[in-house]
């Protein structure tokens, strides 16, 4: 049978990839991002049927509208990828960079359970379907100037965790997957050193490979995985010594 996908962040990076990957495998999707033109570009080469919604997660009603045309026309998903995000450099010590705090974590975070929440009561009743929220190694430990992403990618860990406790036995999975360096717009500007940086499309393989597979937690590529093992466990003298040192990501207009 025909693979459904719901995906957030589909214009640009890694939810353009795994928009290809799912395609290629066969799949029908449902494309959310706010470029028309971009989600209008990706559609035309995909093969296959796909849905376009150029809307701003953030906007809560539109989302939900969406997520309702694209069940109506396509029933109830079987995966529904909370891809869209942004990241910017924040001090918290700059009045205007709250406000850029806000939209960080509204965008990553409260909008992701927007996401989730038109699927999960048709995915129980349907007793099957996989929801993923797409973190960052940024999770792991706080790092300079970017707090208000760190905190973001923090709290999508925590609440793909909950989600997925909360629907343990239901037939609905959550996984939950944290990219490390990964070559698109959003990682082009960064000044800092990229270790194990990886392609949108070889990431995207393994994604969806490990959303077919329902893992519950999946770090991208696997060295990061090591590399956010070990970050965890260095002492917090330690920790800031190195990272205190670290070049920051550029503020919104830097
Ligand atoms: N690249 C990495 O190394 C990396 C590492 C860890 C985690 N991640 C996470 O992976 C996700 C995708 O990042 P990326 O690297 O692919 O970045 P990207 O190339 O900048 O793509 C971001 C995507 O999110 C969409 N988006 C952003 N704000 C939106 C909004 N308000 N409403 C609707 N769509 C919105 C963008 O679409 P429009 O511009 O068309 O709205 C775009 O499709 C993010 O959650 C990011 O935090 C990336």
């Amino acid at each position: 049978m025909t693979q459904t996908v719901f995906i957030t962040g589909a214009s640009s990076g890694l939810g353009l990839a795994m928009a290809q990957q799912f395609a290629q495998n066969g799949a029908t999707l449902g494309l959310v991002g706010r470029r028309l033109d971009a989600l209008e570009a990706l559609r035309a080469q995909l093969p296959g049927t796909h849905e376009v919604y150029s809307l701003d997660v953030n906007d809560e009603a539109l989302l939900h509208a969406a997520a309702h045309d694209f069940m109506a026309k396509h029933g109830v998903p079987d995966v529904v990828i909370a891809g869209a995000g942004i990241s910017v450099g924040t001090l918290s010590e700059l009045y205007e960079d709250l406000e850029q705090i806000r939209r960080v974590i509204g965008t990553n975070v409260f909008a992701t359970t927007s996401t989730f929440h038109p699927f999960i009561i048709p995915m129980k009743n349907k007793g099957s379907g996989t929801l993923v929220g797409i973190a960052s190694v940024a999770a792991i430990r706080g790092l300079p100037g970017a707090g208000a992403y760190c905190a973001s990618k923090a709290a999508v860990v925590q609440y793909c965790e909950s989600l997925r406790v909360e629907l343990y036995g239901t037939g609905v999975k959550v996984t939950t997957i944290l990219p490390g360096f990964i070559d698109t717009p959003m990682t082009k500007q960064n000044p800092y050193t990229m270790p194990f940086l990886m392609a949108p499309e070889d990431f995207a393989v393994k994604a969806v490979q490990a959303i077919n597979q329902q893992v519950s937690y999946r770090v991208i590529p696997w060295q990061m995985g090591w590399v956010a093992k070990l970050m965890r466990i260095v002492p917090n003298a330690l920790y800031d010594h190195v990272f205190s040192k670290r070049k920051r990501k550029a503020r919104a207009g830097e």
